[in-house]
């Protein structure tokens, strides 16, 4: 029993790091960990997910939406900030409850952490098809519903008469394949991929506010919040829409747009100063999303109505919003569909870098094999773990749809965030002294803020979503009873 609250102490975990070779490179400076954090954080959830959150939940009022889930974020990261900067070390919160909550909710975490890296990517690949999709229309091709859809979605035509069945998303398998292998190659060249991806997507972003605003039709806005009641979209799926429960189901749903701004953590092993720079990474990276966010959904629900989104502009919303609406803008959708195809690359590539390099960590503390932290010898990566992952979230790119991967991923990250928040209390509780050279304001009232918000937020997703996560947290004990106990370091 004792077993399962055994903890890594803060002086083992401070001195990983340096174990010699077989360890990553420190290479990351404050500057490309804000790139990194923005990297992972524009994506799907705007680009797609938005538009989702208007149609099946709250209208225009997603921009409420918006601000409940950048509160939760800020207090979640506030915790984060706490422990990055205190344990600067591979592995972000998993890592953390390690040295304060033991090893069986360092097990959860971390195993609830797979459903936010890893799935997340999954989600933003099928995304990444979508729009793909639209590219390819642009040279009078595309790509049949059967080949870029999963077998659970169905292509239904104006009258409810089915018109096609999806198959396998086979675009989303092929763009996670690209970066996975693009990943084994090493961070520091992936980094640099990255930063002149993030400049390109800030612009679309701030682009898209700027021209949308004049043709935003003000009876798309009205009314702001629709009232409460339910909606079933196409696939037969019941939805919270309107009212304040509405608002929290969007903020669960958008939720997903802020997910990214802890995967800075993950590469804190990866930084040059980590104490100094992680807080700023993260925090800094949150704060100019939070503001282009509320912008953009406020223009995107103003150009093209809820009925679009539910319809015609199901996908590839953005796109659809500017060709259908803003005249004389062709060539801004042709713009933003390559850099929205080029910005979601680069979250892909942070959530697979975090899972990995979660995995690495967790492997190395024998929780699970030791394959996932062998590391290549002159990439430095560790490449077999990307080959493994790729094989799994392939699986879900490939055959499970994109609203229902979106919504895994933002239950399980609300999830960990919470026992983020908790634990920085039991920190301060049980290891007082210990330096924080970045310390979260207003203990305890800040965490437990981010522990209500986060929380109010899961309680919106609804039940179908509660389900899905305890499943796959059973899922975790088992694995956990029958292999990780067992084969923990921490029993050597
Ligand atoms: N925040 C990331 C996105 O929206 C995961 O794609």
């Amino acid at each position: 029993m004792s077993n399962l609250f055994r903890k890594k102490t803060l002086a083992s975990l401070l001195e990983m790091p340096e174990e010699g070779a077989h360890t990553l490179k420190r290479t990351l400076t404050a500057t490309s960990l804000i790139a990194l954090g923005i990297g992972a954080i524009i994506g799907a959830g705007l680009f797609v997910r938005t538009a989702a959150a208007a149609a099946n939940n709250a209208g225009p009022a997603v921009t409420l939406g918006f601000m409940v889930a950048g509160i939760g974020c800020a207090l979640a990261g506030l915790c984060y900030a706490e422990f990055a900067s205190m344990i600067p070390v591979a592995g972000s919160a998993y890592t953390y409850s390690y040295a304060t909550l033991g090893e069986l909710v360092a097990w959860v975490i971390g195993w609830d952490l797979v459903l936010e890296y890893a799935l997340g990517a999954a989600t933003v690949s099928i995304a990444w098809s979508e729009y793909l999709n639209k590219l390819v229309g642009y040279f009078g091709w595309h790509i049949p519903f059967e080949w870029c859809h999963s077998p659970f979605e169905k292509l239904m035509d104006a009258h409810g008469a089915m018109l096609a069945h999806g198959f396998m998303n086979i675009p989303a398998l092929f763009i996670l394949l690209m970066l996975s292998l693009l990943l084994m190659r090493g961070t520091k060249e992936s980094a640099f991929v990255n930063t002149i991806i993030v400049m390109t997507k800030i612009a679309i972003v701030i682009l898209f506010i700027c021209f949308g605003w004049q043709f935003m039709n003000p009876a798309n806005h009205t009314p702001y919040i629709p009232a409460a009641g339910t909606y079933t979209d196409s696939q037969g799926v019941d939805h919270n829409y309107g009212g304040i429960m509405g608002i929290l189901a969007a903020a669960g749903v958008v939720f997903f747009a802020f997910i990214g701004f802890d995967a800075v953590s993950t590469a804190a092993q990866e930084a040059k100063n980590p104490k100094k720079d992680m807080p700023i990474g993260i925090l800094g990276s949150l704060a100019v999303c939070t503001v282009l966010y509320i912008l953009f959904a406020h223009v995107l629900t103003g150009v093209a109505s809820v009925d679009d989104f539910r319809h015609a502009g199901r996908e590839a919303s953005v796109t659809y919003a500017i060709q259908t609406y803003m005249t004389g803008f062709g060539w801004l959708a042709k713009l933003v569909t390559v850099a929205i195809l080029a910005g979601f690359s680069s979250v892909i590539l942070v959530m697979l870098m975090g899972q990995s390099r979660v995995f690495y960590t967790m492997s190395k503390d024998g929780l699970i094999p030791a394959i996932f932290s062998d590391l290549h010898p002159t990439w430095h990566t560790p490449y077999k773990s990307n080959i493994l992952l790729f094989l799994f979230i392939g699986l879900f790119s490939a055959f499970v749809p994109g609203d229902i991967v979106g919504d895994m991923t933002s239950i399980g990250t609300l999830f960990a965030f919470i026992l983020v928040c908790a634990g920085v209390i039991i920190m301060r509780k049980s290891d007082p002294d210990a330096e924080r050279p970045f310390r979260t304001p207003l203990v305890p009232l800040v965490p437990i803020l981010g522990i209500v918000v986060c929380g109010a937020m899961i309680f919106g997703l609804g039940w179908a979503n509660w389900v899905r996560l305890f499943i796959w947290l059973i899922i975790g004990f088992v694995i956990y009873f029958s292999y990780s106990i067992k084969n923990s370091k921490l029993n050597k």
